[in-house]
């Protein structure tokens, strides 16, 4: 557990054993905002649009914050700048969903020194800092990719997979591969990343088809792609879901009504609508309250018996 502490205008980031006894100053009561900036590392589908959309619905001036937010297209320099520029307004909470794992110490340890809690958002970061910052809301992306792997090692076991990546290095792209690995490996005959974009995955995917003819399944790592690999197998003359089968994770609507009919064999779901939980973390670390380090945001799968009722039921 973990505890920041604010101390005047700026806040002094103190980490304390669990149970230490400290009271925390008020942060956004009696009236007053809970200041908080956010990056948000893209606008690149419709996973993340459904995610910014929940985040900036529960962080609104009638639920007690004031939300500057920055769309950095997927850009780790525009990122760095928009927390520099977080800090130099001295909001009480900075977060931030990271474009990729590496590269984020010299930043942090300035949030850090200004004492200004970081909340990581969504994907994590690989930092040997101590402390580089309070809490991290997420999913588990390693256990996502090794369902996605059971999944394939169940229903596909002599399958050769083509592996469909996120955007390199990042905690998505990092976990979905570890864990589909750890379980199916031995079955992946080539990999390429497709940038978790529609138009990335249909044209990775269409070259893969090519350089890797005998690939009779997909595994991409976010919905959008696989929509765009059903498009290139269609496209290369071959039957989505007969001759090649696509597995993928995320759960949107249009992903899920791709399943019902045939074209998307399984998918691992990966929840965006966690901006009340992130909410409830915001106020509690602003206020200087424990938080866990890590708090998981669980997600289900969906085979082929998905129902029309749960398709017309997704909110993204
Ligand atoms: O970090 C979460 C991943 O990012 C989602 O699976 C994907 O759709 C998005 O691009």
């Amino acid at each position: 557990m973990r505890r920041w502490v604010r101390r005047g205008a700026r806040v002094l980031v103190v980490v304390l054993a669990a149970g230490a006894a400290l009271v925390p100053a008020a942060c956004g009561g009696g009236g007053e905002p809970i200041r908080v900036g956010f990056s948000q590392l893209s606008a690149e589908g419709s996973w993340r649009a459904a995610n910014t959309a929940s985040i900036r619905a529960a962080l609104t001036p009638a639920t007690g914050f004031e939300l500057t937010f920055s769309d950095d297209e997927q850009k780790q320099e525009g990122q760095i700048a928009a927390l520099r520029r977080f800090v130099a307004d001295d909001v009480d909470v900075i977060a931030f969903s990271p474009v990729v794992e590496d590269g984020w110490e010299e930043v942090l340890r300035e949030a850090r020194t200004a004492g200004v809690p970081v909340v990581l958002v969504d994907r994590g970061i690989a930092t040997d800092l101590p402390d580089a910052y309070a809490t991290h809301l997420g999913a588990d992306f390693r256990s996502e990719g090794e369902r996605a792997g059971r999944w394939v090692r169940e229903h596909a076991p002599g399958a050769r997979v083509f592996e469909l990546q996120g955007t390199l290095g990042s905690g998505a792209q990092v976990g979905r591969q570890r864990g589909f690995r750890a379980v199916a490996g031995e079955q992946v005959a080539g990999a390429a990343t497709g940038g978790f974009t529609r138009a990335g995955g249909r044209d990775v995917t269409a070259a893969a088809l090519e350089a890797w003819p005998d690939v009779d399944l997909v595994f991409a790592h976010n919905d959008d792609m696989a929509l765009g690999a059903v498009e290139a197998v269609r496209a290369a003359g071959r039957r989505p879901g007969v001759d090649v089968r696509v597995v993928s994770v995320d759960g949107t609507r249009e992903a899920l009504r791709a399943l019902a009919g045939g074209d998307i064999a399984h998918v691992v779901e990966c929840d965006p609508l966690f901006g009340e939980q992130l909410a409830r973390l915001l106020r509690r670390v602003a206020a200087g309250a424990e938080v866990p380090s890590r708090t998981i945001v669980p997600g289900g799968e969906f085979d082929r018996s998905v129902t029309a009722a749960q398709i017309d039921a997704r909110a993204y």
